[in-house]
This record gives structure tokens, C-alpha cells and sequence, in this order.
């Protein structure tokens, strides 16, 4: 933990989603930093663990609970072991790369079960308890990939957008209630992907690199802390300006 760590999370409970690798590991580490009691969420125990031990290591509380989003079972056994959340980062998913044709029907459904319905799922699990309390933060993880046209990159896109406009109605929704809704569309980000593709796309940005996930997980410590408290139905590029131009 940094020794200029700003704790203004303290008392709050998070949820992230896919916290067992890459961007959502990043953030679980961040929000714990941060105070917060993290919820890890995953599918793989032993990658749950390590997060739990750096949380740990850290000064910080986690608690790992696994669950498969991608069906209704699964779902409702995260809502039923997380309990009550403060903050819900919707970071799990996947992307899928490739000619459009060669998409078939069942991993395109598995696509928008996992990064579009899950998120809705969780949100209607969570949201009306959070607007009950008058507070909350929820956080999706869009993508430039929604923004702008990438070759081979069609469904996945349109899962990113559709979260956009989730969120856009779940901030009309519960932020009359004090509940605030953010996206953040992150640009290429060094992860679990194929990084020749990653470094390629971060190529193609103003920065000229794609990022670590530590520089999306710092965003959104602010945006699901008080500091942003601002801030909601916000869509938020994080793409070193891809999408700027
Ligand atoms: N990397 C990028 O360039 C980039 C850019 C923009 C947006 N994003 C978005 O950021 C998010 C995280 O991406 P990432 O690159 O960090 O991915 P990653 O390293 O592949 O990690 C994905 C995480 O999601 C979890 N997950 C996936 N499907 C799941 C399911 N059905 N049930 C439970 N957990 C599931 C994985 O859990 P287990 O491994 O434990 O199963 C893992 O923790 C995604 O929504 C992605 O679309 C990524």
C-alpha cells in the first residue's frame, strides 16, 4: 500500500467482479488500499487466493467468493454470498477478436451472458438496496472497443456499448436516490489478452502504449470514492486519447 494511499473508503464493502486477474486484480488491490472490504470475486480459487494474500499483505480485508456469471445460478450465489455492497464493479468478462463470420451463435450468446446480462443482473440484485440506503457507487467496465469500429471486434463492441447505456438508465434510475453509475471505457490494457494484439491497438493511441491496470484502477479508486461524489452517468475514456481524436 502507498503511504500516500488516500483511505476514503473505510467501512464501505466492494464487490469487483473478475477480481482474480488483470484489470479487476488491480482494482481489488486499489479499493482495499483504499479501506474498503473487498468481495473478490472469481472462478479460479487459486488466483482468488493470491489476490486475497497481496490484499492482505497489504493491511487490507478481502474475502474471495466464486460464482460462474454467465448463468442465472451462478448470479444469484454471488448476490447470496456477497450480502449487502457499498460499491459493485461490473469488471468481469471476456473479449472475443475475429471475422464476424466465424462467430458462432453460442459463443456469441456466452459473450452478452457474461459482459452484458451478468452486469443487469447484478445491478437489479444490488441497486434497490443501495437507493434504499441513499448511497452506492456502481461501476461498469465498458471499452473503446464500443466506441469506435474495430476490425473483428463487432459483438464484442456491442456488449461495451450496451453497457454504456446501461448505465446511462441506471443513472437516471438510482441517482435520483444517491446512487451514482459510471462506465469506464478503458483503452488496450496489458492483461490475460493476446498481447501482440494489446500492444498493437496501444500503438494506435495518443500515447502511443497500452496500458497496465494499475492506470485503470486508479480511476476508478476516484470514481467509486467520495472525491468523485459528483460524478454519475458518466462514460469515462481511459484510452491514452484513442478515442479523443
Ligand atoms: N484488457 C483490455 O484491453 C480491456 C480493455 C477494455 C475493457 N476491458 C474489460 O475489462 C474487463 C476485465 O478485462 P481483463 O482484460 O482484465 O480480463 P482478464 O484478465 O481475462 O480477467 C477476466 C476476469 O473476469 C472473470 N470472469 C470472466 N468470465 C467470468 C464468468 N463467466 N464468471 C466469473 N468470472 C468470470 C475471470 O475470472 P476467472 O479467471 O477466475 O475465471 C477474470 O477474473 C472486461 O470486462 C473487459 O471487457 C479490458
Amino acid at each position: 500500500m502507498s503511504d500516500t494511499q488516500i483511505r476514503d473508503l473505510e467501512g464501505q464493502t466492494a464487490l469487483v467482479t473478475g477480481a482474480t486477474s488483470g484489470i479487476g486484480r488491480a482494482v481489488a488491490v486499489q479499493l482495499a488500499a483504499q479501506g474498503a472490504t473487498v468481495l473478490v470475486h472469481g472462478r479460479d480459487v487459486d488466483r482468488g487466493v493470491q489476490v486475497l494474500e497481496e490484499i492482505e499483505l497489504g493491511g487490507g480485508h478481502a474475502r474471495f467468493v466464486g460464482a460462474d456469471i454467465s448463468t442465472t445460478e451462478g448470479i444469484q450465489e454471488l448476490v447470496d454470498e456477497a450480502g449487502d455492497v457499498d460499491i459493485l464493479v461490473n469488471n468481469a468478462g471476456f473479449s472475443w477478436f475475429g471475422p464476424s463470420v466465424d462467430l458462432d451463435p453460442g459463443k456469441f450468446d456466452a459473450l452478452f451472458d457474461s459482459n452484458v446480462r451478468a452486469p443487469y443482473l447484478l445491478v437489479s440484485a444490488f441497486a434497490p438496496a443501495m437507493a434504499a440506503k441513499g448511497s452506492g457507487s456502481i461501476i461498469s467496465l465498458a471499452s473503446m472497443a464500443g466506441l469506435v469500429g474495430l476490425a473483428g471486434g463487432a459483438a464484442y463492441g456491442a456488449t461495451k456499448l450496451s453497457l454504456v447505456a446501461l448505465t446511462r438508465s441506471w443513472a437516471a434510475e438510482y441517482s435520483p436516490s444517491g446512487v451514482r453509475v459510471n462506465a469506464i471505457a478503458a483503452g488496450p490494457v496489458y492483461t490475460a489478452s493476446d498481447p501482440a494484439r494489446i500492444k498493437a491497438l496501444g500503438e494506435t493511441t495518443l500515447l502511443g502504449r497500452a496500458a497496465v491496470p494499475e492506470e485503470i484502477a486508479n480511476v476508478i479508486g476516484f470514481v467509486a470514492s467520495p472525491r468523485a461524489s459528483y460524478v454519475t452517468g458518466a462514460v469515462i475514456a481511459v484510452d491514452g486519447g484513442r478515442t479523443a481524436v
